[in-house]
């Protein structure tokens, strides 16, 4: 619960970092609605979509259990090929996706987010580095892990990396970035 705690704040900050007003963000993978209270306190409208129907119903579950009343469409929907036209969220975010899918998958994924945003994306990925977690549950075989430069190279292809934020830096490896897609 800690990680999801600390996750949700490295959001907060990434977003509190936008100058720019935000009217339309999505959050997709919504998985769980995690990001119910995030989303709440900023106020934006939420389109939120996951590939899986059964983690969407979920999701829907706790945005009402939150009160989370700003999200304008739940949509069952795969990253890799978003039913979206271009250029309509001003802010994509997309958690604990990139470090489950091989490489091929992540650069399909971050051109389709770039089409369908005009402004930021908030993005996360598992880094290889020695963390508490790391000594203890090893290299564990979901996860598609990267060194920071080779994760730093896929996203300079489509933006401009503002900051990197770690979820913890002991006690797991996820790394959050904003990344300014119009530079
Ligand atoms: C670990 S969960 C993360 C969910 C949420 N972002 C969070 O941080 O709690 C990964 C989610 O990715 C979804 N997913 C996997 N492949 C996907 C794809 N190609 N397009 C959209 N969602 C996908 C899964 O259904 C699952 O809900």
């Amino acid at each position: 619960m800690y990680i999801a705690y600390r996750e949700k704040k490295c959001v907060d900050l990434c977003l509190n970092s936008i100058k720019e007003n935000l009217e339309l963000v999505s959050d997709i993978p919504a998985g769980t609605g995690k990001l119910s209270d995030v989303h709440t306190k900023h106020g934006y409208e939420v389109i939120a979509g996951d590939i899986s129907a059964d983690m969407l119903k979920e999701g829907i579950m706790k945005h009402q259990w939150d009160r989370c009343k700003n999200v304008v469409m739940y949509i069952q929907t795969d990253i890799t090929d978003l039913d979206f036209k271009e250029n309509i969220f001003d802010c994509f975010i997309c958690l604990r996706l990139m470090h489950r899918v091989p490489d091929s998958i992540k650069k399909q994924a971050l051109l389709e987010i770039k089409r369908v945003t005009k402004g930021y994306l908030i993005v996360s990925t598992g880094i290889f580095r020695k963390s508490i977690s790391t000594m203890v549950n090893g290299k564990r075989s979901d996860r598609v892990r990267l060194n920071l430069d080779k994760w730093e190279r896929i996203l300079n292809e489509i933006g401009h990396i503002e900051k990197h934020i770690y979820v913890s830096k002991i006690f797991s490896n996820e790394i959050i970035t904003l990344l300014n897609l119009s530079k």
